[in-house]
C-alpha cells in the first residue's frame, strides 16, 4: 500500500511510522518546513519514547520519507490520511476544522486515480461528508471515497497503543475503501485485534464518545478522592476495588490535578457543542467539563492552603509541567492554571520537567528552570508534584527534605507513600489518601 500522511504531528508522525513498520510505503507531509527538515535528519520534533528508533529504521529501509510537497505525496497513493490539528475554535468550543478543509482542498487538487481520503484527525460528526463535498467541488472528476479512521493512541505510549490497539474503527461506505483500509491494517487482523467497520458518522462519534467517557472516569475518581479526604478513606483502595469489577475496569481511575492535554479538554467541549446542536444535550459531560475546570484552580488553592494560606515571597519547587508523563506536550496542562495562580499569590516558581521545559518556556513566564529535580528543590520553601514522571518516583524523600528549607510537599499525583514522606519530615499532602 502507498500511504500519504498529511500532518506530521503526534498522530501523523506516529501513525506514519507505524504504518511503515507494517511494511507500507509511507510519505509523511507537513507544511512546517523546519519540522520536515528535522525529520529528514532523524531529529524528532516531539518527545515520544521509541519514535526516533522506529523512524530511523523505516526511513533507512526506504519505506518512510518526509516532504512538504503534498501533491507529490498524494500522487499515486492508495490512501491519504488527514492528521492535522483540530483545536477548539475560539468562542464556542467547537472543533476548528480550518486545517482539515484546507488539507482536503489541497489533496483534491493532487488526486490521481482512485484514492481513499481518510480523516484520522478527531472531527465532529458530519465532517467526513463535508470533506467529500470539498473534494467534489474542487475536483468534480476525482475518483475517491472518504473514510473516518479515528485514532486512539495516547501520548507517551503512542507506538504501543498504535501497534496493539484495543480496536481499530473504520467508517466508510465505499467497498473499495473498505478493502484498502483492511489491507492497510492487515497486520492487526493477523494478531486478532478487533476491527469495527461502520458508517462514517458513527466512526466520528465513537471517537468523541470514547474520550468523553474516559474524561468522565477521571473526573469521577477525582470527585471520589475529594470525598475520601473528608471521610478518611483511601481513594486507591476504592479505585482498585471498583475497578476489579469487570463492568467498571481498572484503568483511568488514578486521581490527579484534573485531566489536561491536547485532546480531552477540546474533545469534551466539541462533543457537548455537537450534542446541543443536535438537540441531544450531554448533561454528564457538561458537568465533567465544569468540574474539571474548577479542579485545576482548586489545586492551586490547595497548595496555598498547605503553606498556611500564604505563599507570598516563597519559592515553590514544581516537579513536572507536562500534562502527563512521557510527553513534552503542554497543551491544556494543569500546570498552566496552577503555576500562574501561585505566581499571582506572590510565589516564585522554580520548575523542572524532564521533557517539557522548551514548550513550557513559550507558555509560562517568570519561571526559574532547574536542570534536575533535586536542583529544583534546593533551597525552595516547599514543593509541588504536578506530573508523575518515573524519574520522580525514585527520588529519595530524606534527600528531598534536606534540600528544601520548609516541610511542605503537595503531591498532586500520589507518587509517594505518605508514611515515607512523613518519616522524612514532610508535611505531606496528597490526593484522597489519609496521611
Ligand atoms: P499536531 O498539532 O501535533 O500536528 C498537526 C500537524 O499538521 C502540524 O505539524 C501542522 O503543521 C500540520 N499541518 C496542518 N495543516 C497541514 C496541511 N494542510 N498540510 C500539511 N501539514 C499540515 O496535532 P496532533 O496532536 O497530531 O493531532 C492531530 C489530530 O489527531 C487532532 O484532531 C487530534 O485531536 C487527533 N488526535 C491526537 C492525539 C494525540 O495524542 N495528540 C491522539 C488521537 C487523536
Ligand atoms: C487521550 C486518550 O487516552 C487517547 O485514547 C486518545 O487517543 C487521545 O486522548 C486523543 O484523542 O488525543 P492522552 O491525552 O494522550 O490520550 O493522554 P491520557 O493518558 O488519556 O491522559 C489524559 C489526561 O487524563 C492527562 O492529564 C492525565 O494525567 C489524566 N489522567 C489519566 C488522570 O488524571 N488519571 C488517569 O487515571 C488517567
Amino acid at each position: 500500500m502507498r500511504i500519504a500522511m498529511i500532518g506530521s504531528g503526534y498522530v501523523g508522525l506516529v501513525s506514519g511510522a507505524c504504518f511503515s513498520e507494517f511494511g507500507h510505503d509511507v510519505v509523511c507531509v507537513d507544511k512546517d518546513a523546519g519540522r520536515i527538515e528535522r525529520l529528514k535528519r532523524n531529529e524528532m520534533p516531539i518527545y515520544e519514547p521509541g519514535l526516533d528508533a522506529l523512524v530511523a529504521k523505516n526511513a533507512a529501509a526506504g519505506r518512510l520519507s518526509f516532504t512538504t510537497d503534498l501533491a507529490a505525496a498524494v500522487d499515486g497513493a492508495d490512501a491519504v490520511f488527514i492528521a492535522v490539528g483540530t483545536p477548539s475554535r475560539r468562542g464556542d468550543g467547537h472543533a476548528d476544522l480550518t486545517y482539515v478543509f484546507a488539507a482536503a482542498e489541497e489533496i483534491a487538487r493532487a488526486l490521481t486515480g482512485y484514492t481513499v481520503v481518510v480523516t484520522k484527525s478527531t472531527v465532529p460528526v458530519g465532517t467526513g461528508r463535508k470533506v467529500a463535498e470539498v473534494i467534489r467541488q474542487t475536483r468534480p472528476d476525482a475518483d475517491f471515497d472518504v473514510a473516518s479512521n479515528p485514532e486512539f493512541l495516547r501520548e507517551g505510549s503512542a507506538i504501543g497503543d498504535f501497534m496493539l490497539p484495543d480496536r481499530v474503527v473504520i467508517g466508510t461506505e465505499g467497498e473499495r475503501a473498505k478493502k484498502i483500509l483492511s489491507d492497510v491494517y492487515r497486520p492487526l487482523y493477523l494478531i486478532e485485534r478487533p476491527i469495527v467497520i461502520t458508517a462514517v458518522e458513527t466512526a466520528e462519534l465513537i471517537k468523541y464518545a470514547a474520550n468523553s467517557f474516559l474524561a468522565m472516569k477521571v473526573t469521577f475518581i477525582n470527585e471520589v478522592a475529594n470525598l475520601c479526604e473528608q471521610v478518611g478513606a483511601n481513594v486507591h483502595d476504592v479505585a482498585r476495588s471498583i475497578g476489579l469489577d469487570k463492568r467498571i475496569g481498572p484503568k483511568f481511575l488514578h486521581p490527579g490535578p484534573g485531566y489536561g492535554g491536547s485532546c480531552f479538554p477540546k474533545d469534551t467541549l466539541a462533543f457537548v457543542q455537537t450534542a446541543r446542536e443536535a438537540g441531544a444535550p450531554q448533561h454528564l459531560i457538561e458537568a465533567v467539563i465544569e468540574v474539571n475546570e474548577a479542579r485545576k484552580t482548586e489545586m492551586a488553592d490547595r497548595v496555598i492552603a498547605a503553606f498556611d494560606g500564604d505563599v507570598a515571597g516563597k519559592t515553590i519547587a514544581v516537579l513536572g509541567l507536562a500534562f502527563k508523563q512521557n510527553t513534552d506536550d503542554m497543551r491544556d496542562s494543569p500546570s498552566l492554571t496552577v503555576v500562574p495562580a501561585l505566581q499571582q499569590a506572590g510565589a516564585r516558581i522554580r520548575a523542572y520537567d524532564p521533557a517539557a521545559m522548551t514548550e513550557a518556556r513559550k507558555l509560562l513566564t517568570d519561571i526559574d528552570y532547574a536542570t534536575g529535580a533535586y536542583e529544583a528543590l534546593r533551597g525552595a520553601d516547599g514543593a509541588v508534584m504536578l506530573t508523575e514522571w518515573n524519574e520522580f518516583r525514585a527520588l529519595d524523600p530524606a534527600r528531598m527534605r534536606q534540600l528544601l528549607t520548609g516541610p511542605v510537599f503537595v503531591d498532586l499525583r500520589n507518587v509517594y507513600k505518605p508514611a515515607d514522606m512523613t518519616e522524612a519530615g514532610f508535611r505531606y499532602h496528597s490526593i484522597g489518601r489519609p496521611v
